[in-house]
């Protein structure tokens, strides 16, 4: 699984720093380290949604509110088998 969180300017006035901390700490701890690559990234010209990330491509807004439901959604259940 890929997991590209963006770092353009509107998307880190979001707080895509502290959802990327969050979901860095959430992969340690559920030992996703393998399973999951992580990394972010430029603008995705999809300011409106920020804070922007995708897994595999498919794009989705997350907040640092929303960060941990986020992993639990849409990261744990795809990450495993
Ligand atoms: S800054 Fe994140 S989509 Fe533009």
């Amino acid at each position: 699984m890929k997991i590209d969180v963006c770092a353009g300017n509107a998307c880190k006035a979001k707080g895509s720093e502290q959802v990327m901390e969050q979901l860095r700490a959430l992969i340690d701890e559920n030992d996703l380290d393998a399973a999951v690559s992580m990394k972010d990234v430029g603008c995705m010209t999809n300011c409106g949604k920020a804070v922007c990330v995708t897994i595999d491509g498919n794009l989705y807004s997350v907040s640092p509110e929303t960060a941990g439901l986020f992993f639990k959604d849409h990261v744990m259940g795809r990450a495993i088998g």
